[in-house]
């Protein structure tokens, strides 16, 4: 009950309602008409101080069906986004395009004075990471990125676990997480294909593993990666029962591990699948030199937590385990990600997931496949914004 009342974010969400009634609604497009497009509609209609005024997509007449499909009346619809950005007065946009135009939408937006809510992962390549970095502080405006397990409560008690000092040092992690088969191919190839996605499982779902980790130590830079990536799932055709040819199309990786030094003499043990003959390839661990934390994974990995945290430690010569009843939410995250970003537009506040952690998260994932390709070890080296 306590916590109930103590709960701040439910505090905002009273007070965001009460602020509707002023008239002045941000005017947010949305880039890419696809799957996950749709959640961002639904939670931006939960707001009543939003108004989706514009939405784009490559496809033709597919952003014309979207909007049909999800109940939005009297938004202009463009080919593109850079049509979209030219002829709209946009407060906002939500990047929801595959990775491969992550970068390209997201610099243009900015570069034209607009606020950007983009999907993870941030993009495919370090480089573009850097751009992206770049336009933004060029441009003043915000720039938040899509990851929504960071609101979910069991998620920040990862995070305030560590912070306690309850854990002493952290030197070692082991995380990621996996599916037995579940290489995303719902509504066609886009993950799939390299000329779409750009990176497989890696990207897609490591992106969420590594930012559990990273965020909760305070995102130290990257300094070494050894990686390896493999494909043997993805290109066998029986993984697709009635679509035998994603085979061919498959080009990004569906599995891969990595060793990476930290700044700070951390080392982070990583490991990701979209497709593996095992259940899970082992749960998130933090080892510390008081205490070690063990955070359960899920049998289909999307950056939530499999069960209760559990704390290691010895008291008095003996060994103790700490159980750390999961918490429940009743506000689901994505509203959490969609509320928060519109309301650090408007009240002009920090970015809720800042480029300046994800550039660490991407810097890693652009390591670990330069790495696999190479086959050797790699420096990680990211230029001054
Ligand atoms: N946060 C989450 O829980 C979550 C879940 C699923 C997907 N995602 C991410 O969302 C992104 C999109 O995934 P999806 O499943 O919706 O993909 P999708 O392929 O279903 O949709 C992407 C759409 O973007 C359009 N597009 C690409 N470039 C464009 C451009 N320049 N202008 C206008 N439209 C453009 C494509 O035509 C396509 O219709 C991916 O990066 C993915 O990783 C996030």
């Amino acid at each position: 009950m306590a916590e109930s009342i103590l709960d701040r974010f439910k505090e905002k969400v009273e007070e965001v309602k009460d602020r509707s009634g002023d008239g002045k609604k941000v005017k947010v497009g949305i880039i890419g008409t696809g799957w996950i497009a749709e959640a961002h509609v639904a939670n931006y209609l939960k707001c009543p101080d939003v108004e989706i005024v514009a939405a784009a997509d490559l496809i033709p007449g597919k952003a014309e069906k979207f909007c049909k499909d999800n109940g939005l009346e009297g938004v202009r619809l463009y080919p593109d986004h850079k049509s979209m950005i030219d002829a709209e007065q946009l407060d906002a946009v939500s990047v929801c395009t595959y990775n491969r135009t992550h970068a390209e939408c997201t610099i243009y937006a900015l570069e034209h004075g607009v606020n950007v809510l983009l999907e993870k992962p941030m993009c495919v390549t370090l480089e573009e990471a850097v751009a992206i970095c770049r336009a933004e502080k060029a441009s003043g405006k915000l720039l938040s990125i899509g990851f929504q397990p960071r609101f979910d409560e069991n998620m920040k008690m990862v995070k305030k676990v560590v912070e306690s000092g309850e854990l002493g040092k952290v030197y070692y992690i082991q995380t990621g997480g996996g599916r037995r088969r579940g290489i995303p191919t719902p509504y066609g190839t886009s993950f799939i294909d390299d000329k779409t996605a750009g990176i497989g499982a890696l990207a897609d779902i490591g992106c969420y593993s590594l930012d559990m980790v990273l965020n909760a130590i305070g995102y130290p830079k990257p300094l070494t990666v050894t990686g390896y990536t493999s494909d043997f799932f993805g290109k066998d055709p029986v993984t697709y029962p009635g679509h035998p040819e994603y085979a061919d199309v498959f080009s990004v990786d569906d599995f891969a591990a990595a060793f990476i030094r930290l700044e700070g003499g951390v080392i982070l043990d990583f490991r990701i699948s979209w497709a593996m003959n095992l259940d899970t390839p082992g749960d998130t661990i933090i080892l510390g030199t008081k205490a070690g934390l063990r955070i359960p994974s899920t049998e289909c990995w999307n950056g939530s937590i499999g069960g209760p945290l559990k704390i290691y430690k010895n008291i008095a010569g003996e060994e103790v385990e700490t159980e750390i009843p999961q918490k429940h939410d009743d506000v689901d995250n994505f509203y959490k990600k969609i509320r928060l970003f519109i309301d650090a537009v408007k009240e002009g506040g920090a970015a809720p997931v800042p480029s300046s952690q994800i550039i660490y998260n991407q810097a890693i994932i652009d390591g670990i496949s330069r790495s696999a390709k190479l086959g050797k070890e790699v420096e990680i080296d990211i230029p001054e914004i």
